[in-house]
């Protein structure tokens, strides 16, 4: 068994202290034994708690996704201990406040440096948060990357705000949730789209207003009937549906797109988008101000992260399934104690 590959390519280590890890290589994923990076200027060691999983871990484990290198840790959020205090992970480094966007040295945890799905981590301390105080170990490592995506592209980028009419699409997904979660806390009134029927019911419990299953024909047809226009439309799907979120969107919407999980655009009309006055905004995680004030909207509105599911580190294999299965409704969690 490989115990210092990672950490040796890595480099800065010198410990011989060693943790369970979830690692990637050629062969796919197991459960190894590594070492603990040393700690440099600047850093900390947090014992992990929790990690959860984003769809951009199965895209790496799949080989669709850019910069692959083995052998990785994967994971991009986390929750645990600094010493007695509890913290969460910001998996977006080297992005301080620039509103444009992320510099040239940015990096999200997890590729193309070691990420969460691990024992102990070293991580920055400009990286380190402390908890919102009501939430749990398990919500608290749901929040970060899919929090922090959510909020950019549905507040830095798409304006939201009280008494708009938000769409968001796929709504079983962990950004969706959150986008559609946040939008509400700021007033606004949401609609969804699913593949599932089962999501969009769960999804009214939440407090969004109404929603349509994309898989009807014409689906964007009886959603104009059934909610009207829309001043916000928040997509991670992209796709052949993308062209249809245009006939739904009012004069002048926002429309954000944050992922591409149906693949590239196609069929988008040039007519409806300059004649609506349409503005499409491409959105990708957040900076550190960014990530500060999501916090502060989940602590301030005390926003709860949906949780799908909860695997223990021996059934790692069951979480990346449940994921593959598109199944979920809200964040999966693997637990590392
Ligand atoms: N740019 C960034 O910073 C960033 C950050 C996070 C994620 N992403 C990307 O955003 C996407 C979602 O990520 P995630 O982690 O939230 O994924 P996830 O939790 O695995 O959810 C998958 C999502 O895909 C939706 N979906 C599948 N087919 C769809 C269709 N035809 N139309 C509309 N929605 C469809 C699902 O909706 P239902 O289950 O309701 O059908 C669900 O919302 C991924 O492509 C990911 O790589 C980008």
């Amino acid at each position: 068994m490989p115990l210092c590959l990672i950490s040796l390519q890595n480099s800065n280590f010198n410990t011989i202290n060693l943790m369970k890890s979830i690692v990637l290589n050629e062969t796919g994923l197991s459960i190894q034994d590594c070492e603990l990076p040393f700690v440099g200027v600047d850093q900390s060691k947090v014992e992990i708690s929790c990690a959860s999983l984003n769809h951009r871990d199965l895209w790496i484990t799949k080989g669709q996704y850019a910069g692959i290198k083995y052998p990785i840790i994967l994971g991009s959020d986390a929750s645990g201990y600094l010493n007695d205090q509890k913290v969460l992970i910001n998996p977006s480094t080297n992005w301080f406040n620039d509103p444009i966007g992320q510099p040239k040295d940015y990096e999200i945890i997890g590729l193309p440096r070691d990420g969460t799905l691990r024992q102990e981590g070293i991580f920055n301390n400009n990286l380190i948060h402390s908890i919102p105080e009501h939430l749990t170990m398990e919500e608290a490592s749901a929040l970060p990357l899919a929090g922090l995506t959510a909020y950019r592209v549905l507040i830095s980028r798409c304006k939201v705000k009280s008494g708009d009419k938000v769409l968001v699409t796929g709504i079983g997904g962990g950004v969706a949730l959150f986008a559609a979660q946040f939008a509400i806390a700021l007033g606004a009134e949401v609609w969804v789209t699913s593949g599932d029927d089962s999501k969009i019911q769960k999804s009214l419990e939440l407090g969004v207003k109404g929603g349509i299953n994309y898989k009807i024909e014409n689906w964007h047809k009886q959603l104009n009937l059934q909610a009207g226009g829309f001043d916000v439309i928040i997509d991670g799907a992209a796709g052949q549906g993308f062209s249809h979120l245009l006939s739904l969107a009012n004069a002048g919407a926002n429309i954000g797109i944050y992922g591409g999980t149906t693949g590239k655009i196609e069929g988008l009309s040039p007519q409806i988008l300059f004649w609506k006055q349409l503005n499409i905004h491409g959105s990708t995680m957040g900076n550190h101000t960014e990530f500060s004030q999501m916090l502060k909207l989940v602590s301030d509105f005390k926003i709860r992260p949906v949780i799908d599911s909860i695997y223990h580190l021996n059934d790692f294999q069951k979480a990346f399934d449940r994921m593959d299965s598109g199944k979920q409704f809200g964040k999966i969690i693997i637990s590392l104690k």
